[in-house]
């Protein structure tokens, strides 16, 4: 079969490989429909997450019919039109009986991610996602097996087109998690940082919950003017405003700040020539430019939600400001199994469109070229779906 594979720092190429094979009872092989490239691959795509190996296949974000089950999966069957979370998880685990799929600790044969890690199983196995978290094949592909299937896998209704459902398998329940955590609900004041597709989807998911302000802040303004048309954000362009924390603030109720920030960038941030440079020369693991606006601009008592992915540790964390502040903080990778249903409901119910966002429609054959453009974020690209 075809599928996107790993070969070095950005370098990824649709090769054959050999097809992917049922290994144990409870997984299914699936014939992948749907998928798409996440701002986490690009993570993978710069060379910033350790633990890969060429001919690794990426993705994580996909959906399909299901093409064979092992004799243990009793929740689809062949046939099943399915989204599948980038998360595998157990089911049956402490963390995963606590709704934290993410956390699950039976699944990931890898090392994890943790630097102090002491005797702690690592968190969850994620698709396409490095050896740290278990190296299983991913979804840019013709076919993957899925492991866990009868705890991940989401059937959709015939009558909804993939690209109206694919994001459930990520950006979705990310977006939705991260203002879920970030405790927004009717009235609330947001800021999110980054206008990519998780800033978005966190921004339709703040809507969707009745926040009053939403300010959005990223450097594209083609992005900026997205959020600000569909979700009726308030933007803001870090690269042309002098400060945009003080620029939030002042349009703030009292002047106190938002009651909630949402870093919706990660690790690899701009705006801080320093901390790129030293992440460059792999003195500083993350960038935490992102991170110290979404404190400068909470108010006291506020909760700064963190879906951006992080590695290692920041320097310039400003854990005093965040002290004096009562700040509380909510991150991690998401609990996607938990969120799938009510995200699904909600798209039938049409209160969230998720796949208006997208902006281009490739053939996997192409996705190299995809990983090119949406690295630099040329032609105005947003979100990139590609079929096999
Ligand atoms: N927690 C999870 O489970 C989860 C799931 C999916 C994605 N993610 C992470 O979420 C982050 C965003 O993903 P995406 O798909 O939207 O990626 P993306 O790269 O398309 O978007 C990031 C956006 O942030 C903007 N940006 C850069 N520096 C900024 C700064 N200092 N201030 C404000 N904006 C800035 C960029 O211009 C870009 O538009 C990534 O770190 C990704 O790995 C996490
Ligand atoms: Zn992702
Ligand atoms: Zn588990």
């Amino acid at each position: 079969m075809k599928a996107l594979t790993y070969q070095g720092k950005r370098d990824v190429r649709v090769e054959d490989v050999p097809d992917p094979a049922l290994l144990e009872p409870d997984d299914i092989l699936l014939r992948v429909t749907s998928t798409a490239i996440c701002g986490s691959d690009l993570h993978l795509f710069r060379g910033k997450v350790p633990a890969m190996e060429p001919g690794d296949i990426l993705g994580h974000e996909f959906m399909g019919v299901v093409e064979d089950a092992g004799p243990e999966v009793t929740r689809v069957k062949k046939g099943d039109r399915v989204v599948i979370p980038f998360v595998i998880a157990c089911g049956e685990c402490f963390f995963c009986h606590l709704g934290l799929h993410a956390s699950c600790e039976n699944t990931n044969d890898g090392r994890g991610a943790i630097v102090q890690k002491k005797q702690i199983p690592p968190g969850a196995a994620l698709f396409g996602y490095s050896h740290l978290y278990g190296g299983v094949p991913g979804g840019q592909a013709e076919y993957v097996r899925v492991p866990k299937a009868n705890v991940g896998p989401l059937k959709v209704p015939h009558d909804l087109a993939d690209e109206k459902v694919l994001f459930l398998s990520d950006i979705l329940p990310t977006g939705y998690q991260a203002v879920v955590n970030a405790g927004v609900s009717e009235g609330s004041s947001v800021v999110i940082y980054g206008a990519g597709p998780v800033g978005l989807m966190a921004a339709a998911c703040a809507r969707l919950l009745g926040a009053d302000q939403i300010f959005i802040v990223d450097r594209h303004d083609y992005r900026l003017a997205f959020a600000e048309k569909l979700y009726g954000a308030i933007p803001f362009n870090f690269e042309s405003v002098d400060d945009v924390a003080e620029a939030i603030i002042e349009r703030t109720e009292g002047r106190r700040g938002v009651d909630a920030a949402i870093d919706a960038v990660g690790f690899e941030a701009k705006g801080s020539k320093t901390e790129s440079f030293l992440q460059t020369l792999r003195v500083e693991p993350s960038v935490g430019k992102a991170l110290r606006d979404c404190i400068a601009t909470v108010r006291r008592g506020g909760t700064v939600s963190i879906p951006g992915v992080y590695a290692g540790f920041v320097h310039a964390f400003l854990i005093g400001d965040a002290f004096d502040k009562a700040l509380t903080f909510k991150m991690g990778q998401t609990h996607v199994q938990g969120f799938m249903p009510e995200l699904l409901a909600l798209i039938e119910a049409g209160e969230l469109a998720p796949d208006e966002i997208i902006t281009h429609r490739m053939k996997l054959a192409d996705a190299a070229e995809g990983y090119a453009m949406f690295d630099v974020q040329s032609d105005e690209c947003r979100k990139i779906v590609l079929t096999p």
